[in-house]
């Protein structure tokens, strides 16, 4: 495992609680070969074995006898040359890492293609909401046409906040940092960063397209006012910051992927309205099905690991069976409109 962090800490917990049943669900014992960190005497959630703790994530990960590597670093470097690198060596990867995969997704997929290992990574997008595996397999033989997310917990926090006590937006942000929600410098969340990232990677499996960061119009809620918020009340809406991603008509009559991430009125009667506090939901509209929600909790420590060990879980069956994942091979064709542009 490459950090123990919140994350990574949940997942040294579960891997010891569990093992049992991860072993009948596996069919072999999952064991844990070294936990690579930024420092050895740092103060830890859990009690990790003082031999497995190592500083040298790259010969970690190049170790002959690890078979699946768990990334919960984050951000770009080191994590993308350490997951590169544990691909090339054989292993497969599971990851929580929504800024890498969303920057260089496709660069990451090809690795593991050309290496035949896996790549998961259902914890990088509404935590604990099983919402990939749905778009990428349960969904495939279906047609999205448009997912709609509330993938930030951080600002909805605040917008409920301001909603429900008329606060403005710089106590409401206090309030979330007090309780641990957002973090000091809080930019990646309340500048929409974070879930201009996550709407990438479901507009990418939701239209089997490549979607990148780049492609998504961004507008955060720091401009966001107490009066707008009440405005929108007295008209019978709540304001949520939306990640929007949907397929437009073309004027060639084609289909292309549009995706965006800005404060958005939604009518009370919505079901993505009743979503409350830190609270995470996707709703998905395709062509059979009709509507979907996921719902549950999208952040924190616990419920992003338990996305991670049901990766977890699939990878390691899969590397036992001699088989992979569905992968991200099977991309259409489509264009991607600049920015969000409709
Ligand atoms: N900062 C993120 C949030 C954490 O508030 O949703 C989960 O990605």
């Amino acid at each position: 495992m490459l950090g123990c962090g919140s994350v990574g800490s949940q997942v040294v917990r579960l891997l010891g609680e569990q093992a049992d049943d991860l072993a009948a669900r596996v069919g072999a014992r999952v064991e844990l070969a070294g936990v690579a960190v930024r420092r050895l005497d740092a103060p830890r959630e859990v009690d990790v074995p003082a031999d497995l703790l190592t500083t040298d994530a790259a010969a970690l990960v190049a170790r002959d006898d690890v078979d699946l590597v768990i990334e919960v670093i984050g951000g770009i470097e080191p994590a993308r040359s350490l997951i590169l690198s544990a691909l090339e060596n054989g292993a497969s990867v599971v990851t929580a890492n929504k800024a890498l995969l969303a920057e260089d997704g496709p660069t990451l997929f090809e690795a593991a293609e050309k290496a035949g290992r896996d790549l998961y990574y259902e914890a990088a997008v509404a935590g604990a909401i099983p919402i990939l595996r749905p778009l990428r397999e349960s969904l495939a033989g279906d047609r999205v046409t448009r997912v709609l997310g509330i993938v930030n917990g951080t600002t909805n926090f605040i917008l409920d906040k301001m909603d429900t006590s008329g606060a403005g937006f710089a106590d409401a942000l206090e309030e979330a940092q007090a309780l641990g929600y957002a973090e000091a410098d809080p930019t990646a969340d309340v500048e929409g960063f974070d879930a201009a990232a996550k709407a990438a990677i479901l507009a990418s499996l939701a239209f089997h397209s490549r979607v990148t960061a780049a492609d998504v119009h961004r507008e955060g809620i720091t401009d966001v006012s107490a009066g707008d918020v009440r405005s929108a009340r007295e008209m019978g809406s709540v304001v949520k910051l939306l990640a929007i991603a949907e397929l437009r008509p073309t004027p060639e009559g084609d289909d292309a992927v549009s995706v965006r991430v800005h404060p958005a009125m939604i009518p009370r009667s919505h079901p993505l309205a009743s979503v409350r506090e830190a609270y995470n939901a996707v709703f998905v509209e395709s062509e059979a099905a009709g509507q979907l929600m996921f719902y549950g909790p999208g952040a924190g420590g616990s419920p992003t690991a338990s996305a991670v060990l049901g990766d977890l879980v699939t990878v390691a069956r899969n590397h036992r069976q001699g088989t992979r994942g569905v992968g991200e091979s099977a991309y259409a064709d489509r264009a991607v409109l600049p920015m969000g542009e409709t």
